[in-house]
Parts: structure tokens; sequence; C-alpha cells
């Protein structure tokens, strides 16, 4: 390993994305290989990704020499052209591309930078529908409580963003309007399901009513949410929450920014339910983090209306970018990925319930490699699990070689798509032995 690497800490000049400075000046690590499922650092250090690049874009693994291939291979044929006025052929193909694959109904797309940007060309794109059939009165976006979406623009300040990362940015945007998410586990209308008739989509009448049906735009969601661990709700969810945007006239942006690309057991999280959005945002498994892009769909009836969409950025529809992103799709599918996602995600669900006798464990759940453990003080009441016991069991993990981290008051874990079962066995095995460790420690096991 590259001996001249060191840990960046105070003395560094670079600034890191939401990194506390206790943690710098402690020293933050630099990860210098990826190989499979692996990554490695500085000091030669090599760790299992349970969480796909940390961000958890990695689908196809590290070190994937035909996705390098294909970047080079455009930048010596294009590297850039403006989006504006111009096309260009790696754009154009992915266009066509993710019309076969995205849910039907999606046909026409626009390429960003990445998720956030995604999500804020969204936005844009509901609003100018609106705009272009007369209806300009609709500024509002409703979204949920405890949901993430990005942290540009008008999406970090009217989106139902997490607090420490929203709070900064306040006051929030007009317009911004949120029900509560969906979350069985600690129900935030403290319902049972089913008896509880669905109260948090049915929420959303509540919500336009009161804000003016003809003030609003859009509603935006993930189809299983990251918020509190990969959360998928009832079946009945999405479906409900469509028939409200029909009956009021509300576009439904579906965010499959993690999900997208196999990252549940099928391509897109949308297939899990019986609902069709009019929009959907894409990115991170788009080109497997190997460089950034971001993606916009939406169905013909949201374009036909607009005439110009008053939206332009330098790399925009990158070719690059594009490139990569079709070679990455090619490996999906050649490789059989998103049928992986789906054995090996039954597979560590198996595994992680092996762990549901540990007192602190409340509940296991999971859809394809998508999955989380969600803990608690008391399997009862449910009460919460704090914070600096989930991080000291990230921190033992780390030890033991696997790098996971936190949502809400869960693990989650979304490595891959190509990990294997001796691997998963592994992983298993370390957050066994962790989760013994924390709980001694705790005293909630001898
Ligand atoms: C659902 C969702 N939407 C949007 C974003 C923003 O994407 P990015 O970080 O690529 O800007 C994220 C990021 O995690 C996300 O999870």
């Amino acid at each position: 390993m590259a001996k001249s690497v060191k840990k960046v800490d105070k003395t560094s000049h670079l600034m890191l994305h939401r990194t506390g400075r206790k943690d710098v000046h402690k020293g933050i690590d630099v990860i210098v290989k990826g190989e499979g499922v692996r990554v490695f650092d500085q000091d030669g250090n090599s760790y299992i990704d349970l969480e796909a690049g940390g961000t958890r874009p990695v689908h196809v693994g590290y070190g994937r020499k035909e996705l390098a291939q294909a970047g080079y291979d455009q930048m010596c044929q294009m590297a850039y052209f403006t989006p504006m006025g111009f096309a260009n052929v790696p754009a154009v193909k992915l266009a066509d591309r993710l019309a076969e694959i995205t849910p039907a109904g999606i046909e026409r797309f626009i390429f960003e930078c990445d998720g956030s940007e995604a999500v804020e060309t969204a936005m844009k794109l509901a609003k100018h529908y609106h705009y272009y059939r007369g209806d300009q009165g609709r500024f509002k976006i409703v979204s949920r409580r405890g949901a993430y979406h990005g942290v540009n623009g008008i999406g970090v300040r009217a989106l139902g963003i997490v607090m420490p990362m929203r709070q900064l940015m306040e006051p929030l945007a007009p317009g911004s309007a949120f029900i509560e998410s969906p979350y069985c586990y600690r129900c935030p209308h403290n319902l049972s399901y089913p008896a509880c008739d669905m109260a948090c989509a049915r929420e959303l009448s509540r919500i336009i009513e009161f804000e003016g049906p003809e003030q609003i735009s859009m509603f935006i969601g993930e189809p299983i949410q990251q918020g509190f661990g990969a959360y998928k709700p009832p079946a009945e969810y999405w479906p409900l929450i469509r028939e409200i945007c029909d009956q009021y006239g509300i576009l439904l942006v579906i965010d499959e920014v993690i999900c997208g690309f196999g990252r549940t057991g099928r391509m897109f999280a949308t297939e899990h339910f019986d609902v069709q959005p009019d929009i959907m945002t894409m990115a991170k498994g788009l080109t497997s983090g190997y460089v950034p892009l971001g993606a916009v769909g939406c169905s013909d009836q949201v374009l036909e209306p607009i005439e110009v969409l008053n939206h332009l950025h330098t790399y925009g529809n990158h070719p690059v970018a594009c490139a990569v992103g079709l070679r990455n799709l090619e490996i999906l599918e050649t490789e059989n990925l998103v049928e992986n996602s789906e054995k090996m995600g039954r597979y560590f669900l198996d595994g992680l319930k092996t762990l549901e006798h540990h007192p602190s464990v409340g509940e296991v759940r999971g859809t394809g490699l998508w999955l989380a453990i969600d803990f608690t003080i008391n399997k009862k009441s449910r009460a919460s699990f704090p914070l600096e016991n989930l991080m000291s069991i990230i921190s033992r993990a780390k030890q033991k070689g696997i790098l996971v981290k936190t949502m809400g008051m869960a693990l989650e874990f979304a490595p891959p798509l190509i990990i294997k079962k001796e691997e998963i066995d592994e992983a298993v095995l370390v957050l066994d032995a962790c989760i013994t460790e924390e709980e001694k420690a705790m005293g909630l096991s001898k």
C-alpha cells in the first residue's frame, strides 16, 4: 500500500463533508483502494464495505476496469459539449436504455450531476408543467418528515430533510408542507397496522386541504425510505398516495436515488408497489459511483405542455458520465446483479434474523440488499436506543473489518450488489460479536 499516504488531520488543507471537527483532530482515514466489496485504508487495513461506498452507490463493486475504459474511450472521442441546443451520443443512448428499464410511463430523461440536482430539476419540472398549463398558482411541495432528498437549493429548504443538515439552512422555502413517514415499527401516529387504516397516507389529503389544493405542485417520497433505516411501507401505501395526488391534480415524484438500479432486488423499488409515478429521480447506482451522474425521468404527459425547460448547467447530459452509466447498466444486466440483490438480500436477511435473540435488536428488516437492524433498549415499548451506543457498535465493527452506518436508530446495510454468501457470513459473525460486546457494556446482557 502507498506508504506516503497518511491520515487526514487538522493540518490538511482538505475540508470534509459532514465530518465533525473532533473526528478530524483524531485523524480521518484515507481510503486508497477498492476491490470487489472490499476497501483498503492508508495502513493497508481491509474492510468489507456494507455501505457500498458509504453513501451506497457502488452497485457493481470496486475496481471495474470496464467502467474506466468506457470513460476513457468517451473522453478520447468527445469529452464535452453543451447540453443546450445539442445532444451527444451516450446521453441519447442512455435515455433510450432508461426508457426501457424504468417503470411504464416514464419516457423522457434529462441528466444531472447527482441526486440533489436531480431532485431540484424534478421540482422545476413539476412547476413548469403546471405553469405551462396555466395553473400558475401551484408552487407548494409536500414531502415527509424524516425523509432526505439532497442538500442543494430548494431541496434542502423545502423537503423533509433530516434535522442537523436542515437547521442552518432555515427558514424553509415558502410552500413547504410535510406529512409523517410510514414507519410502522415506531408509528408517528401511535397506531398499529392494519387497524391504522393507513393514516400516514391519508394524512396527505388533510394537508392538501389545509394548504389549498390549487396551490400544490407535487408530492415527493422514496418508495422505500432511508430515513429510519430501509423502511418499506405496506402495499396499500403508494396506491393510496397516487389516488390522492390524482384527486387533486398533484404530480407524484418518486425518488429512486438510493433504491434504483437493483438496490432492493428489483431494477426500481417502485416495482414493489402498484403505482406509477409522473416523475422519477435517480443517481447513485446509475454509474455505481464511478463518475457523478443523476437523472430525472418523466412521462410524456408531464413533458407535453412544456414549451422549454428553463434549465441549463454546464455539466448537464455529460457525455463521459452517460457513457459510464451505459456500461454500468450493461454490467448490471449481464451479471444478473438485480437478481443477485434479491437472492443475496434474502440470505443476508436470514443471517441478520439470527441476531434477533439479542435484547437490543428490535426489528430486522430488508428488501433486496437494503437492510436494517432497528435497535431498542426495550423490545416491548420499542424505546429509543442511544446514538452513542450505535456509534460504538459501528466503531467495534470497523475494528473488526466491517464498515456500516446508522440511519435513525438502526444500523443500515447496503453492500455492493456483487456480495457473496461468504462475505455476508463474515459480516453477520462480526455484527453478532459487536452487539454482544455493546450490550455487555450497557448492562443489557450478561
Ligand atoms: C433519496 C435521496 N434523494 C436524493 C439524494 C441526494 O443525492 P446526492 O447525494 O447524490 O446529491 C439522496 C442522497 O443520499 C437520497 O438518498
